[in-house]
């Protein structure tokens, strides 16, 4: 039997939608993935009651599909489902680094995202990698069909997430089809910004980098209270504040020495409107990790 560790991750990080994402060096999900003759799953921890264990409506399911190798497979969520900080991908990472254990199918890490983005598709319609790539191979990675570009960065980060439940369709369902040239160059620069501020561990390029008008504008509006959160964390120091993923968490990036204070902000403002939720003190993490 094998035991895989996965993190939550962050995608899109404002400027790069569908494409950025980073490992989060907490929460995570543990998975015990054992050989089998057909595929069981077994769920709890957190949201597990919203989540099938049929292996044909559940992610796991789908990735022993993709990677052909029937397995049992018992879930612990620590990652909330529908929270913007890649639930469903911590899940798929997990188990496609643990059948590739347990069948020493002996894949390398950037081969594993395309089989974990099988079980995204099956979540959001679209297999896309942003958060199953970061989940697998830690740190900030770039995600296109081409192959996956990975960075060890080291940004300290604080995620906060509402209660308050959006389904990646949903937030899917309001990105923009189309966008002016002015908002596209912006889009790039900013994009480019951004993965400058990884190489160079920097979280004012960072930050700086994470700036959006083109997605961020129209998710922002399915978040009760986004812009006073951003506003405020903005004044404890963040660098920049972004929708993490689909959302409803927000994330921000900052120096170590602002954290706590970002993080006592951006909660007490959701809970000043009657919004409940939780913080995470974080920073770019390590990717799963067998046990
Ligand atoms: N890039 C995806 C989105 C991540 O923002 O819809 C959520 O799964």
């Amino acid at each position: 039997m094998v035991t895989v560790r996965a993190p939550a991750t962050s995608a899109n990080l404002g400027s790069g939608f569908d494409v950025f994402g980073t490992a989060l060096d907490r929460p995570a999900d543990v998975v015990q993935v054992e050989k089998a003759g057909e595929t069981t799953i077994e769920m709890q921890g957190a949201g597990s009651e919203f989540i099938p264990e049929d292996p044909e409506k559940n992610t796991a399911g789908a990735v022993a599909r993709a990677l052909d190798s029937p397995a049992r497979i018992r879930i612990d969520k620590g990652v909330r489902p529908s929270s913007g900080l890649g639930s469903s991908a911590a899940s798929a990472a997990a188990v496609a680094v643990g059948i590739n254990e347990a069948y020493e199918l002996g894949y390398s890490r950037e081969e594993l995202v395309p089989y974990a983005a099988e079980g995204e598709a099956l979540v959001s319609g679209e297999a896309h990698a942003d958060n199953v790539a970061p989940s697998i191979m830690g740190g900030f990675t770039i995600a296109t069909p081409e192959g996956v570009t990975q960075v060890d960065a080291s940004i300290p980060l604080v995620v906060c997430l509402p209660e308050m439940v959006i389904s990646t369709r949903d937030a899917r369902r309001v990105v923009p089809r189309s966008a002016e040239i002015e908002r596209i160059v912006e889009c790039v620069g900013r994009a480019a910004t951004l993965v400058a501020g990884m190489f160079r561990d920097d979280p004012d390029l960072v930050g700086r980098g994470m700036e959006d008008g083109i997605v961020t504008p129209a998710r922002a509006e399915l978040i009760e209270g986004y812009d006073d959160v951003r506003a405020v964390a903005l004044e404890a120091g963040a660098t920049g504040v972004t929708v993490s993923g689909a959302g409803p968490a927000v994330i921000a990036a900052c120096r170590e020495s602002d954290r706590r204070e970002i993080a006592g902000a951006m909660l007490d403002e959701f809970a000043d409107r009657g919004v409940e939720g939780r913080v995470y003190q974080t920073a770019v993490g390590r990717g799963a990790e067998v046990f």
